[in-house]
């Protein structure tokens, strides 16, 4: 086979100390977030001038690396997550992996790291999940968790691409993101720290952007909050992220809902979660909006009453509102603290639809067993 055409075929070995049935169900009553993990992965190698190679199922395990293999160093190292579904015919479905897959590539091509081929990483999600099926929970709001990484593993200290890589897919049994479950959060506006800036790596889901953030999570909980806001680099005064999800504010005007979200700059990761938010948001008679949104802006709506409530999104921590927001420049409460009734709808439309409780009139939900 040529280094140009896609091998998709995915070696199954399974597993021989796969956990007993008891041993998983033990593991799987309340799973909380990616604590605990399946017990298969898949890896494919990437070699340079041959391409990917075949990828192979196997017991999940650690991985041997050279201590100088480059994403030690230089941090070549990007990742996804999406989510499977158990269905009510008893069948297992996925929401949107073809978008994460596009994001993918889009966060390979940034850290100049090799593309992955669809095929490949649908192969890859098919197998795993097929393979490991008995650890998709099946209540409401609980999912597996898909985490598709690659880094460069080249033992090389020249600062340059790696000329090999490793694509893993793991798997890991989620419940809710937040400790506290579905409860408002309580955000800190970050001005001392910034996620991203232009030309930099803000779009693209690699580690070091949620390396850097981690000194801005841990003066946010100093603050007595559970996520920091992110703002833009350059003028410190637009809204761009909440942690790591998208962020929404809700307006009543004139008697109509209008939800809105920061418009994508190219600092900010464009959310599979948000996309189908805006969508969704629509069909549900509601005006959305992407445009700038700045600190000022929060405040006073709030104090005027025109903004009722505010909420973040992502796979993980799928709609979690927001109660507080507390800031160098002021302290509010959005909602008395407590979830909204849009948040609240759209949360419900977002779950039915991914659980298969609706009916999936975009074609998202990609069915796997
Ligand atoms: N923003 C950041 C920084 C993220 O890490 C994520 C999570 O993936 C999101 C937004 C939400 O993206 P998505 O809805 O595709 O999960
Ligand atoms: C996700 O929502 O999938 C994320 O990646 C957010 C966080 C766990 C990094």
């Amino acid at each position: 086979m040529s280094a140009t055409q896609t091998d998709t075929t995915i070696e199954i070995r399974p597993s021989a100390h796969a956990a007993s049935p008891e041993e998983r169900a033990k593991l799987m009553t309340n799973p909380g977030f990616g604590r605990i993990f399946t017990d298969h992965m898949v890896v494919v190698q990437y070699k340079e001038g041959q391409g990917w190679g075949k990828g192979v199922l196997s017991a999940y395990a650690p991985i041997a690396m050279d201590p100088a293999a480059s994403v030690l160093h230089y941090g070549q190292a990007i990742f996804e997550g999406f989510k499977a579904y158990k269905q009510p015919d008893g069948g297992i479905a996925c929401f949107r992996p073809e978008a994460n897959s596009r994001r993918f590539n889009k966060s390979a091509a940034r850290l100049a790291m090799p593309e992955l081929p669809e095929a490949i990483f649908l192969a890859a999600a098919k197998a795993l999940i097929t393979q490991d099926q008995a650890w998709v929970p099946g209540a409401v709001g609980e999912s597996l968790y898909m985490r598709p990484l690659m880094i460069a593993t080249e033992p090389a200290l020249g600062v340059r691409p790696s000329h090999e890589y490793l694509f893993i897919l793991l798997a890991s049994p989620s419940g809710a993101y937040f400790p506290a479950g579905v409860k408002p959060v309580t955000v800190w506006i970050s001005d001392d720290y910034v996620r991203a800036a232009p030309g930099g790596t803000g779009f693209a889901k690699c580690a070091g952007n949620y390396a850097a953030s981690l000194v801005a999570q841990r003066q946010a909980q100093g603050e007595g909050c559970d996520q920091v806001v992110w703002l833009d680099a350059i003028h410190r005064t637009n809204i761009e992220e909440m942690g790591g999800m998208n962020i929404f504010f809700v307006y009543q005007e004139k008697g109509e809902t209008v939800v809105v979200t920061p418009e994508l700059t190219g600092t900010l990761l464009p959310g599979i979660t948000r996309d189908s938010l805006l969508q969704l948001a629509r069909e549900q008679g509601f005006r959305a909006e992407e445009r700038k949104i700045t600190v000022d802006e929060w405040r006073s709506a709030i104090q005027e009453g025109r903004m009722t409530e505010a909420f973040a999104c992502g796979t993980a921590a799928v709609i979690t509102p927001v109660g507080h927001v507390k800031s160098r420049q002021g302290n509010w409460t959005i909602h008395n603290g407590e979830t909204g009734p849009v948040a609240a709808k759209l949360r419900e439309t977002l779950l039915n639809l991914q659980h298969g409780l609706s009916k999936d009139t975009h074609g998202w939900m990609k069915k796997i067993v």
